[in-house]
């Protein structure tokens, strides 16, 4: 008779009468990751799904026009039909809160429900643009993941799965463990420490600094001067509206730039490539902090792509992934500095789902593992050579197919992609400063040569602006795609082995030549790229829409308000009291 597996774990089981809540639920990974939930774990409690109120829309209908239009929710739709909207009635609860304000920014006595009746919070939300303003980057990465950590805190039983990414791992060469480095940074110049809130602190400040002299009188006299200058010698007539109104714009602009540049110094300076992943590890490193208090667990997927299967093959709306990639090397400026024998660690979405419906499980069960890594280059490698290979093949049988022009049909689908050193005099910055030079000769000509020679400027002026995307592409990815070799153990998940098969996490069982042909170039090409080329992708509609009916706000034992967390995340060590102290620290709070 064969041994029972140890490391089975009845999913259904372990969240049966459970009460989740998801952040992040709006994004791509937290759509998959409700659909699954609501699909396959039918004895889920209830899931409470915090979205931002946006212009003017509350949460409530953010979510019934997410559930009705978005493609993401079509297994949904075809499995209920017309019984969805009773099964979230039944089972979803939505809250209107911001995850950058105390409390999420929810009333008093919502947060007192969650507190008393949460098992767990899945932290999917968070900001992965590269290289945001600074201060959005530290709002959504850094305080939403305190806050939310306060809620945990403060709360009777609730514990925390908070979903991070493999690349705080920063400049790194090799295999990358799974476990937290405390108060982390990649390189640390020598004779100094890294000390994450101190860290944080600093980054604050300068922010602040940095719009107090944007915003200062002086410096708006200043750039209305220049601007003022431009002005009077291109045009004639009344200026002043046009001065005033360019001047507004140039002032937002440079203080934006100023934030992300801000941000990206901070970042290089300590080894991590962007601010993304800067101020994700800090979150990290205070979660860290606080671990003899709250329960939880830090799932760290690699570069999130299409499903392979949910909700069906091919489904992406990252543009964060391989996504940009993929794109320039369809374009007749191919040239990407890569190493193509660095891994190229991708991980389906709904892949990385079911990994999260583990590990939450295995956190509510408190058999977790203090880090997942949610990865592909320890169990199925394939390299950036590999990866660019597959790609250039599929564009070519696309361009062979379905090239809409002849130049694509006869040319593009014979065109190569080169992965090449960031040096090579054929990349995209050096067809840039070509173009640049056109430009710069053409802005030398008499004013009336320039009118006729206006189709030129307009053509070499768009060709510029679109080589600088791919310029700021290519320069975004060189840290993952050449100077970085990363190897993500990926052992962790294989300890909670769920009884159901159809949720398993398995990524050996990837076939990347067929899922690179058919699964994730055709999603690319639906879902992605026609977003990077600015246009709308293909629209869907559910047959019956979701509406929700309005819940009346329940009852709640003890009317009088919370105390107010703290202004500011906090992060720094207190005495610990192990699980028991986060229900002494909610009794102490009354
Ligand atoms: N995509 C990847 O390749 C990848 C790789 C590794 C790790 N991850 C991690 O996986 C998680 C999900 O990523 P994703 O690809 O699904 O991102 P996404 O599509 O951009 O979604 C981000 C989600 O976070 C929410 N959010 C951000 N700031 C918020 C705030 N201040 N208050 C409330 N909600 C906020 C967004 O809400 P709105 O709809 O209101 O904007 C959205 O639901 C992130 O934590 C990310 O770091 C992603």
């Amino acid at each position: 008779m064969s041994e029972p597996n140890s490391n089975a774990i009845s999913l259904r089981e372990s969240y049966a009468g459970k009460h989740v809540l998801i952040t992040g639920a709006s994004g791509f990974l937290g759509k998959v990751w409700l659909g699954l939930m609501l699909e396959r774990i039918e004895e889920i409690g209830r899931i409470y799904v915090l979205l931002r109120p946006r212009a003017l829309v509350p949460a409530q209908k953010r979510f019934e026009k997410m559930m009705t239009t978005s493609p993401a929710m079509r297994t949904l739709h075809e499995r209920f039909g017309s019984g969805l909207s009773q099964l979230l009635d039944d089972k979803v609860e939505v809250l209107d809160g911001e995850l950058s304000e105390p409390g999420l920014g929810l009333p008093d006595v919502t947060q007192r429900r969650l507190m008393r009746d949460l098992d767990l919070i899945v932290h999917c939300a968070g900001l992965v643009d590269f290289n945001p303003d600074l201060r959005k980057a530290i709002a959504s990465n850094v305080d939403a993941t305190m806050y939310v950590a306060d809620m945990v805190e403060r709360s009777d039983h609730a514990a925390l799965l908070h979903i991070s990414t493999c690349y705080v791992a920063g400049s790194r060469y090799g295999q990358v463990r799974e476990d937290v480095i405390p108060e982390y940074a990649p390189e640390v110049p020598e004779g100094e420490t890294f000390d994450a809130m101190a860290e944080i602190e600093e980054a604050r400040a300068a922010a602040e600094a940095i719009r107090a002299k944007h915003e200062s009188a002086e410096h708006r006299d200043a750039v209305q001067a220049e601007v003022a200058e431009i002005v009077s010698k291109r045009r004639s007539g009344e200026r002043s509206r046009l001065i005033r109104s360019m001047t507004r714009r140039r002032l937002r602009e440079d203080l934006k730039q100023a934030l992300v540049d801000e941000g990206m110094e901070r970042a290089k300076r300590w080894g991590w490539p962007n601010t993304y992943t800067y101020t994700k590890s800090i979150a990290e490193s205070l979660l860290w902090r606080r671990r003899d208090r709250i329960r939880v667990s830090i799932l760290r997927p690699s570069i999130v792509e299409s499903a392979v299967s949910y909700p069906f093959p091919g489904w992406n709306e990252s543009f964060n992934g391989s996504a940009p990639l993929a794109y320039v090397m369809g374009t007749w400026f191919r040239i990407v500095p890569a190493n193509p024998d660095a891994p190229f660690d991708v991980i389906p979405v709904d892949m990385v789902a079911k990994a999260m419906i583990i590990s939450g499980a295995a956190v509510i069960e408190e058999r977790h593992a203090p880090v997942y890594h949610i990865a592909s280059s320890d169990r199925n490698r394939i390299s950036v050579g590999r990866a660019a290979d597959l790609i250039v093949l599929a564009h070519r049988r696309h361009y062979r197919a379905r090239g809409r022009s002849r130049s694509e049909r006869v040319f593009k689908s014979r065109w190569d992609a080169v992965l090449t050193e960031p040096e090579d005099a054929m990349a995209v910055d050096r067809n840039r400063a070509v173009v640049q030079g056109v430009l710069e000769g053409l802005d030398l000509l008499p004013d009336k040569w320039l009118t006729k020679a206006r189709k030129l400027v307009d053509r070499t002026e768009r060709t510029d602006k679109r080589l600088a995307e791919l310029e700021n592409l290519v320069g975004l990815y060189k840290p993952f795609m050449y100077d970085c070799f990363y190897v993500f153990e990926s052992n962790a998940i294989d300890r909670t082995v769920p009884e159901e098969t159809s949720l398993q996490f398995a990524p050996e069982k990837l076939d990347w030549r067929r899922y690179w042909l058919d699964v994730h170039m055709p999603g690319l090409r639906r879902w992605a790229f026609p977003l990077i080329d600015g246009k709308r992708p293909e629209r869907w509609r559910a047959p019956h829409p979701v509406r929700l009916s309005a819940l009346p706000p329940p009852p709640d034992a003890t009317p009088e308000p919370l105390p107010k967390p703290a202004a500011k995340p906090q992060g720094e060590d207190k005495p610990a009291s192990a699980k028991s102290g986060s229900r002494a620290a909610q009794a102490s709070e009354g």
